[in-house]
């Protein structure tokens, strides 16, 4: 079924439009083509629509793009006219409308096009390959390993009451596994870098999986995870660290956070054996 073309234009990044200062100014978080400042643009998916089967329709994710990702944009866009904010980049606007407990709608709209842009990013056809270098490393040291890993984001997955997301990130170096309600997202606090995220609204899986909502996460995580994006994400992350290790604490509310369900671990020693991780299938 063909959906309606989004109210927002959808302009690929280029030399001409590409921002300078990207959207934080902090280099470990990826600039993801919403443009410096309001009018922001949606993204293009990194992937045709189809390409994501079996493990996610061509239908859902025409939905999920269409329908969800584009209004949220559009509200977004509405909600920033005549604004105070209207001239700052999508990040510093999540961080300053947040408002404390009860977000409002222009926290909602654009902490909802970042989750969703970066959400796009962490999906590749033919993913899910274990990844390598110092992202396999840390994974080894803060898990215990990628099967740890893998069942960690599983558990919070299923843990989220609601809707929600679920985050592997990194802050001062380490990973840690998150959850957040709604459209709240780790990367309203400073000093926490996303990696991967999965999406566990259920409009990313009701029309493929109706309410198996751990089917849906299990196979994204074995086929579809862009580990090679959070390893290019995690590598910047750890290069600022080297150029600037002072870095502000998070101060993600304990609600939102779950830790990783394997106790962290000392370094360890046998870090050329990381790279021949088994492909989770
Ligand atoms: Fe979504």
């Amino acid at each position: 079924m063909l959906l309606p073309r989004p109210s927002a234009a959808v302009v690929p990044t280029t030399a001409a439009n590409a921002p300078v200062r990207g959207e934080t100014g902090e280099p470990a978080i990826p600039d993801l083509g919403h443009g410096p400042r309001a009018p922001f643009l949606l993204p293009p998916l990194p992937f045709a629509a189809r390409s994501l089967v079996p493990t996610i329709s061509a239908r859902t994710v025409q939905f999920h793009y269409r329908r969800h990702h584009a209004g949220y944009l559009a509200g977004l866009n509405r909600l920033l006219a005549g604004h105070a904010l209207a001239g700052e980049a999508l990040i510093p606007i999540i961080r300053e409308s947040h408002g404390g407990a009860a977000p409002g709608a222009l926290f909602n709209n654009a902490a909802q096009v970042w989750n969703h842009s970066f959400y796009w990013r962490c999906l590749a056809p033919g993913g899910g390959r274990a990844p390598g270098g110092r992202l396999a490393d840390a994974i080894q040291r803060d898990f215990g390993g990628l099967p740890a890993l893998r069942e960690g984001l599983l558990a919070n997955a299923g843990g989220q009451f609601g809707s929600g997301w679920v985050w592997l990130c990194a802050e001062n170096g380490r990973l840690t596994l998150r959850r957040t309600g709604n459209a709240d997202t780790p990367v309203r606090h400073p000093g926490v870098t996303p990696l991967l995220t999965i999406d566990v609204w259920e409009h990313a899986y009701y029309l493929d999986y109706q309410n198996r909502r751990a089917d849906h996460a299990t196979r994204l995580i074995d086929r579809l995870l862009n580990w090679p994006f959070a390893a290019a994400i995690f590598d910047a992350h750890l290069d600022r660290l080297a150029a600037a290790p002072e870095q502000p604490a998070a101060t993600a509310p304990a609600a939102a956070v779950s830790a990783p369900l394997a106790p962290p671990r000392p370094a360890d020693t046998r870090s050329a054996t990381f790279s021949r991780l088994a492909r989770l299938r």
